[in-house]
């Protein structure tokens, strides 16, 4: 559901032949540069997005990607359907990932191999920025390529109970504490989404799963930056999932509170700013 989620949300960004990237054996090499500090995503060539299986990259194909981001920001690397042909020492076709700018920096990963819906890790750089090398040979067999995100990790913020948790990035995830471990009891969790003037807030619950009973734990949602204003539908509880909401201002307030008693996994769920 995650990864759907990052493919979906960033197919508009996309290009199928990274022209700045990619060149043949025959051609002087290329590197493009990607500011990741707002997430980015980036694909093999031939990399159909409305068909990942109908893809093919070309043959003798090499693309380089120098990815970073600004000082104090952690920068992941996530792959989604990566298929590169496999040999035992990935010599033949393959992606490397180093931790750094250029292939000078220490080797992190040599991948290869069709992995179907399985994915390699993320790889966290340890500093700001990473290279990624894409090489295909120049035999018949071409296979899918990849398509992968580069930005800050996709890591669930959850209820740290001190105030509201507040959310200003383009697009995230939240989750209840200790998320899909069961909440504890008497806990008032707040998160607050402020978008950029002239956005709305989309937000989207992929689990909800609170106490049976609506008196134990419920979770109320607000078309405002607080309780003072409009409730979308209501409070919502049990297995009440909400449906997608779209904001009419630039913020939203979800308060989820539980009292002392049951519990359950909670939620979990994807928010976007998108322009009004
Ligand atoms: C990278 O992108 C961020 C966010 O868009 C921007 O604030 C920053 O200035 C950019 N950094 C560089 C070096 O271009
Ligand atoms: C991508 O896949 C769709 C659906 O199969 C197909 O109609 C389209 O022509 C493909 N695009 C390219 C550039 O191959
Ligand atoms: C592509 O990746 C998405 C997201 O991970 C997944 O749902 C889909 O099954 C994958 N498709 C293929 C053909 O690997
Ligand atoms: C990160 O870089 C520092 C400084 O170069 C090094 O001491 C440390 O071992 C590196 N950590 C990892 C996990 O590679």
């Amino acid at each position: 559901m995650r990864s759907l989620f990052v493919v979906i949300f960033f197919l508009g960004a996309l290009s199928v032949f990274d022209a700045d990237a990619c060149f043949s054996s025959q051609e002087p090499p290329k590197i493009r540069i990607i500011n990741a500090t707002d997430p980015q995503a980036f694909a093999t060539p031939g990399f159909n997005f409305s068909d990942p299986e109908g893809s093919a990259y070309p043959p003798d194909t090499i693309c380089q990607w120098s990815v970073f981001v600004d000082p104090g920001t952690v920068l992941q690397l996530s792959f989604f359907n990566f298929s590169v042909e496999y040999t035992t020492d990935c010599n033949e076709e393959s992606v490397t990932v180093y931790d750094g700018s250029d292939d000078s920096a220490p080797l992190i990963k040599t991948l290869c191999g069709e992995l179907g819906d399985v994915v390699p890790d993320p790889i966290t750089s340890n500093g700001t920025s990473l290279f990624i090398r894409f090489v295909s040979n120049d035999d018949d067999l071409q296979l899918k390529g990849f398509l992968a995100r580069v930005g800050y990790p996709l890591e669930v913020t959850a209820c740290d109970r001190t105030g509201p948790q507040v959310f200003t990035r383009p697009e995230g995830i939240f989750a209840t504490e200790n998320y899909p471990v069961n909440y504890g009891n008497n806990e008032l969790c707040e998160y607050l989404f402020q978008a950029p003037e002239g956005k709305v807030v989309h937000i989207h619950f992929s689990e909800f799963e609170l106490a049976q009973d609506c008196n134990d734990d419920w979770l109320d949602v607000y078309d405002g930056p607080s309780a003072a204003h409009g409730a979308f539908g209501g409070r919502f509880f049990a297995a009440m999932r909400p449906p997608k909401l779209v904001s009419t201002t630039n913020n939203v307030y979800l308060r989820f509170e539980s009292d002392n008693d049951q519990s359950n996994s909670g939620f979990y769920g994807f928010y976007e700013f998108v322009s009004a």
